[in-house]
């Protein structure tokens, strides 16, 4: 059984792994879970009830915890006779190629071991590990249990075989799957996102807008088109009957003004109090719990609408 993926580890279950556990769950996965940490359970079991209502609602499936779900004291013992491994220890390399390295010392040799890092490159993930062929990046979006992206990227030793089995496996469990060809530090989803995360932080900054308003610049407007089309077609779409072409004569030259700064700014304790206070604001003091299931929500009845009206 070393080679089937029914049964999947799951090693550090904060937001990100909990949130895989849920998908492995609800997709009739065996799931061994670890986290260091002795309260990780509590949060899982927690997100587990918070969810699930809308969940089987969403995926027409219950799931069965004392048959799916398996609590382990180690690495070692979580991955025993799993088919992939999913490891979503805290972003920070020196830490991650170490949890990588032991995942590989214990797991089945023909295991997927793969790793939700958000930017890491694999390759240097995967330098200390044993079959680093089977080591790869599998960076989800949360919540894991409803966004269907997952970015795969190989690292240098990885195997072509490997990325085109890990891309079977998410694929089967609903997801939709974006290869990468070659690693770079933050993929794609998140370079998009941190380029506005950064720009974000400069203006209030310099005081322009509060963390509202730029939401608000978002929720409102490019917020809408993007949960249907992506930059490109709806800026193809932005330029009239000749589309695109007319809309690189028309906003081409504004790429030379000083539209955006890129670089970040330091986050200062002044910056840091201003994101923090804002956002407190905004949600109204609604729980963080409270927020995510206003989210999940929405997010089905966006998918719901995606699905109807795709191009
Ligand atoms: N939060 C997000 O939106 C998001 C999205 C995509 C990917 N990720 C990635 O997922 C990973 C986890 O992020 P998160 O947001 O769940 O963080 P988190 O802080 O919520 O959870 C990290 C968990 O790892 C555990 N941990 C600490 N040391 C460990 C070790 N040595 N071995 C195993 N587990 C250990 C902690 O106890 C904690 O439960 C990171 O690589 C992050 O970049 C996060």
């Amino acid at each position: 059984m070393q080679d089937s993926q029914d049964t999947i580890a799951v090693i550090g279950t904060g937001v990100i792994g909990t949130g895989w556990i849920i998908r492995f769950l609800f997709n009739k996965k065996k799931v061994k879970v670890f986290d260091p940490s002795k309260k990780q359970k509590k949060f899982l079991l927690n997100e587990i009830k918070r969810t699930s209502k809308t969940l089987e609602r969403f995926y027409a499936k219950k799931i069965n915890l004392e048959k799916q779900l398996f609590f382990c004291n180690s690495v070692q013992e979580a991955v025993k006779n799993a088919g992939l491994i999913q490891e979503n220890a805290p972003e920070n390399e020196k830490l991650k190629t170490k949890v990588i390295k032991d995942i590989s010392l214990s797991a089945p040799k023909s295991a997927i071991i793969a790793s939700s890092s958000s930017g890491l490159l694999p390759s240097k993930i995967q330098a200390q590990a044993k079959n680093p062929e089977r080591v790869l990046i599998a960076h989800p979006f949360n919540p894991v249990y409803l966004l269907p992206l997952v970015e795969l990227v190989p690292g240098k030793k990885t195997t072509k075989a490997n990325i085109l089995k890990a891309n079977r496996f998410y694929s089967k469990i609903g997801m939709k799957t974006l290869t990468l060809k070659k690693e770079l530090p933050g993929y794609l989803s998140d370079r998009l996102q941190e380029s506005m995360w950064r720009e974000s932080l400069h203006i209030i900054n310099e005081g322009y807008a509060s963390t509202k308003d730029l939401d608000d610049a978002i929720i409102y407007g490019p917020g809408l088109r993007w949960s249907l089309m992506g930059t490109f077609l709806t800026f193809h779409l932005a330029g009239g009957e000749s589309g695109m072409k007319h809309m690189l004569e028309q906003f081409g030259p504004a790429l030379k003004l000083p539209w955006t700064k890129l670089k970040a700014p330091k986050l200062t304790d002044n910056l840091k109090k201003k994101i923090i206070q804002g956002t407190k604001i905004q949600s109204k003091n609604k729980s963080i719990e409270n927020l995510s299931n206003l989210r999940d929500n929405f997010l089905i009845d966006l998918q719901k609408l995606l699905k109807k009206y795709k191009v």
